[in-house]
C-alpha cells in the first residue's frame, strides 16, 4: 500500500516520504480501515514517538493519528464492528498512523462516524475532540456557570474547546491571534482577546479554568488569570511548569483514545452543538506540504490528508 513515512527522528517535516510500505493487517481485537481521510497535527513529528510500548526503537513511522474511513476486515476476536461500517477514531500514537491507504486500529479506539459529517470533516474530530473534552471535563472539572479561558481558540483543539465549554454552560473567553477573532466568536466565545496586542491583564483573576493550547509566554502569563482555587491546564508543556501561585492547580496532560467520549462527541456533533474546523484537504502524497503550510500559522482547524 502507499503511505507517508519518516525514517529519521530528527528529520522533521523534511523527512516525510511517500512510498510503498507493507500492507496493514488487523491483529487481535483490531479492525482494518480503508482510510478515507486522515487528520494530522503539524507538531506531531516532534513528540516522543520513536520508542514503542515494548521499548523497541521504531525503524519508521507512519504519522497521522486521526482517521475516518470504512472497515474492510476484522482481526481475530474483534467484536462490535462489521465490514462496511463507517468509523472514526484516534490511533495509538506509538503505532503506525493513518497517513496511508489502510490502517489497523484497536477496535476499542474507534466509534461510529457522526452521521452529519463527511469523512473529511470527521477526521478533524478525534484528537481535537478528545483533547478538548479531557481538558475541560476530565482534568478541568468544568461546571455550568464557570468562566473558562481558551488560549488558541481558533485552532483545532481550541475551537472545539470553545464549543464544548459553551455546551456545558460555561462563559468562554477566547484568545489567540486577531485573525481568529471572528471564528472564535462565532463558535461561542463571549469575549476574545487578540494576543498580538497583549491584553491578558484585562481578564486577570476572572477565570475558574484556563485551557492553554499555545504555551510559552502565554502559559507563563496564565496563572494570573485564575481566581483562587482555579485550574490551569496546558497541552503545550512536557512536564511541570513554574507558577508563583499556591492557590491554583496546574495540570499538563496528553490526550488518550476513548471510545465513550468519541460516541458522546459524535452525538453532540449530530445534535448541532459542535462543528469541527477543517483547514484544508491535501492529497496523501502532498502530506509534507500540508504539515508545512499548517506550521506556518494562520490556517484555522485541522489539516486533512486524502489517500
Ligand atoms: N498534549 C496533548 O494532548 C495535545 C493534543 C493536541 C495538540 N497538542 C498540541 O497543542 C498545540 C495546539 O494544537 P492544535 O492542533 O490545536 O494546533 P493549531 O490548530 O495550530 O491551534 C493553535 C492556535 O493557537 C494560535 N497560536 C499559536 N501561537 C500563538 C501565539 N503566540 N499567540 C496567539 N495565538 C497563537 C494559532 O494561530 P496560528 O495558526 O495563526 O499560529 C492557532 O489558532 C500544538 O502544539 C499541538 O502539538 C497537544
Amino acid at each position: 500500500m502507499k503511505a507517508i513515512r519518516t525514517h529519521e527522528p530528527t528529520a522533521g517535516i523534511g523527512g516525510l516520504v511517500y512510498e510503498d510500505v507493507p500492507d496493514a493487517k488487523a491483529g487481535l481485537c483490531e479492525v482494518l480501515i480503508k482510510v478515507v481521510a486522515c487528520g494530522i497535527t503539524h507538531t506531531e513529528l516532534d513528540w516522543p514517538i520513536w520508542t514503542c510500548r515494548a521499548g523497541h526503537r521504531r525503524e519508521a513511522i507512519i504519522p497521522g493519528n486521526e482517521v475516518s474511513g470504512v472497515v474492510t476486515a476484522l482481526g481475530y476476536g474483534t467484536a462490535g464492528f462489521a465490514v462496511g461500517d463507517e468509523v472514526f477514531g484516534l490511533t495509538d500514537q506509538l503505532r503506525d498512523g493513518a497517513a496511508a491507504e489502510y490502517v489497523a486500529v484497536e477496535a476499542r479506539n474507534l466509534a461510529p462516524k457522526p452521521r452529519s459529517l463527511d469523512h473529511f470533516q470527521t477526521a478533524a474530530v478525534p484528537r481535537a475532540g478528545l483533547t478538548a473534552w479531557q481538558a475541560l471535563f476530565d482534568h478541568g472539572k468544568l461546571e455550568k456557570g464557570q468562566t473558562v479561558v481558551v488560549h488558541g481558540a481558533g485552532g483545532a483543539v481550541g475551537s472545539v474547546a470553545v464549543q464544548l465549554a459553551r455546551w456545558a454552560g460555561a462563559e468562554v473567553i477566547g484568545t489567540g491571534r486577531e485573525h481568529s477573532r471572528a471564528l472564535a466568536t462565532e463558535l461561542g466565545a463571549e469575549r476574545y482577546i487578540a494576543l498580538d496586542n497583549g491584553g491578558l491583564d484585562e481578564i486577570a483573576g476572572q477565570a475558574d479554568l484556563v485551557v492553554d493550547t499555545v504555551g510559552g509566554e502565554v502559559l507563563t502569563a496564565s496563572s494570573a488569570l485564575l481566581r483562587p482555587g482555579g485550574t490551569l491546564i496546558t497541552i503545550k508543556a512536557a512536564a511541570e511548569f513554574p507558577t508563583d501561585r499556591d492557590d491554583i492547580a496546574t495540570i499538563v496532560f496528553v490526550q488518550l483514545p476513548n471510545r465513550d467520549q468519541l460516541v458522546e462527541i459524535a452525538r453532540l456533533i449530530d445534535d448541532g452543538h459542535v462543528r469541527p474546523q477543517v483547514g484544508a484537504v491535501y492529497p496523501l502524497a502532498e502530506a509534507a506540504q500540508a504539515f508545512t503550510v499548517k506550521a506556518a500559522g494562520g490556517v484555522p482547524g485541522r489539516m486533512i490528508l486524502r489517500p
